[in-house]
């Protein structure tokens, strides 16, 4: 297939564009850089040794997005482009439900001009909210608690109503739990602008000595130890359930939730970096953070079931994997 990948040279495009390629697809790759940087597609050729088409073009530019559908046959569509800094989403919501809903409506518009039936949604598991554990695809949803959070229950409402309207169109909703770790290579990985938000980025900062010390926010919360429990899933995991539902897709509406089912505590996941890389990692406890849940791991049945997908890599390789790439990583 020839697949259209908005937001490719980002975390979890790239190395989605990477399982792509791998898997025998070609691939266009539409980016603005807003928060990711160019060099990303050297690597990834170095990687996959295969050529990707690129446009840098933003997402909400409808003549500039069409202008990729005159030029070429698309066959599918991943959309990954969007902003996605929770705090950053409280203190500009309009940025944020700009560029991520605009986007998205623009993208289906013009998939419809143009007759392109597949498409692939970057959703999140923060739109089950404070459900309760193991989060299923069949749940109600309960409202998110920050801007970032309501533009991917949007997103998914706007894009379910549009599939029941269209009987060709096909649909896949995945919703990512805690995506870590990086390409095995060491030459592609999650390099966040400024401080760190998300905790493993923060954990490689400081073994790398760039950052003093941890804060791990709360060791109240009703867990295992006292600290949040999350479900985290190597990126390249991530990357091949993308192109499982890609594969798998009919059509009508498709929700996945890509997550390994286990959840790790944030004291877990520090000692599993500690062993993985025999490295120390300070830190200190201190408050809750708001808007943060107890605990959030998927129910993984459906995906596996239909899309014969799970992912196979442990909390020591993506902790391995985190810092081979912070390691190697130059600004
Ligand atoms: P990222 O910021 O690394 O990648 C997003 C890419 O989209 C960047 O390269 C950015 O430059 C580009 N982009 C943003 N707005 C654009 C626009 N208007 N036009 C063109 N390009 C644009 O983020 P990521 O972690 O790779 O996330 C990818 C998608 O997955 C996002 O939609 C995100 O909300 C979603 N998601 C991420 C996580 C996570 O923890 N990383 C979890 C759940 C869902
Ligand atoms: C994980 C755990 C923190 C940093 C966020 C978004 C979600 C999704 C993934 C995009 C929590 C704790 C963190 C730190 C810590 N993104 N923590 N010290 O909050 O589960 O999910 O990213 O869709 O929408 O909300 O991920 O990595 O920020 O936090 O103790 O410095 O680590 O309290 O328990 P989160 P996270």
């Amino acid at each position: 297939m020839q697949v259209l990948v908005t937001g490719g040279v980002g975390y979890i495009g790239s190395h989605t564009v990477v399982s792509l390629l791998e898997a025998g697809h070609s691939v266009i790759v539409v980016d603005n850089l807003v928060n990711s940087k160019i060099e990303t597609l050297d690597k990834i050729k170095q990687i996959t040794n295969k050529d990707i088409i690129f446009y840098q073009v933003d997402v909400t530019d409808e003549s500039a997005v069409e202008n990729i559908f005159t030029n070429h046959s698309i066959d599918g569509i991943i959309h990954f482009a969007g902003l996605k800094a929770v705090s950053e989403s409280v203190e500009r919501p309009l940025t944020y439900y700009y560029n991520n809903l605009v986007s998205t409506l623009v993208l289906v518009k013009v998939c419809q001009k143009y007759n392109v039936n597949r498409f692939v949604f970057s959703s999140s598991a923060t739109v089950y909210g404070d459900n309760k554990v193991p989060f299923v695809e069949s749940m109600n949803l309960f409202p998110t608690t920050n801007p970032y959070g309501e533009t991917k229950a949007i997103s998914e409402r706007i894009l379910i109503d549009i599939t029941k309207a269209n009987p060709a169109f096909s649909l896949a909703i995945l919703r990512y739990f805690n995506p870590v770790g990086a390409h095995e290579s060491g030459l592609i990985g999650e390099a966040p602008n400024g401080i760190p938000n998300n905790l493993m980025p923060y954990v490689t900062q400081v073994a790398k000595g760039k950052l003093n010390k941890l804060r791990v926010f709360g060791n109240d919360y009703p867990t295992t130890d006292g600290t949040g429990v999350r479900d985290f899933i190597h990126v390249t995991d991530l990357a091949e359930g993308h192109v499982a539902a890609l594969d798998y897709l009919t059509a009508g509406t498709h929700i996945y939730n890509l997550g390994t089912g286990e959840g790790t505590s944030v004291l877990e996941l520090i000692h599993a970096f500690e062993v993985a890389n025999e490295i120390k990692v300070p830190y200190e406890i201190v408050e809750r953070r708001p808007g943060d849940i107890a605990s959030c791991y998927a129910d993984t049945t459906k995906a596996k079931q239909e899309l014969g997908w799970v992912a196979k890599r442990d909390i020591i390789e993506m902790c391995r994997d985190a810092w081979r790439f912070e390691k190697n990583y130059k600004e």
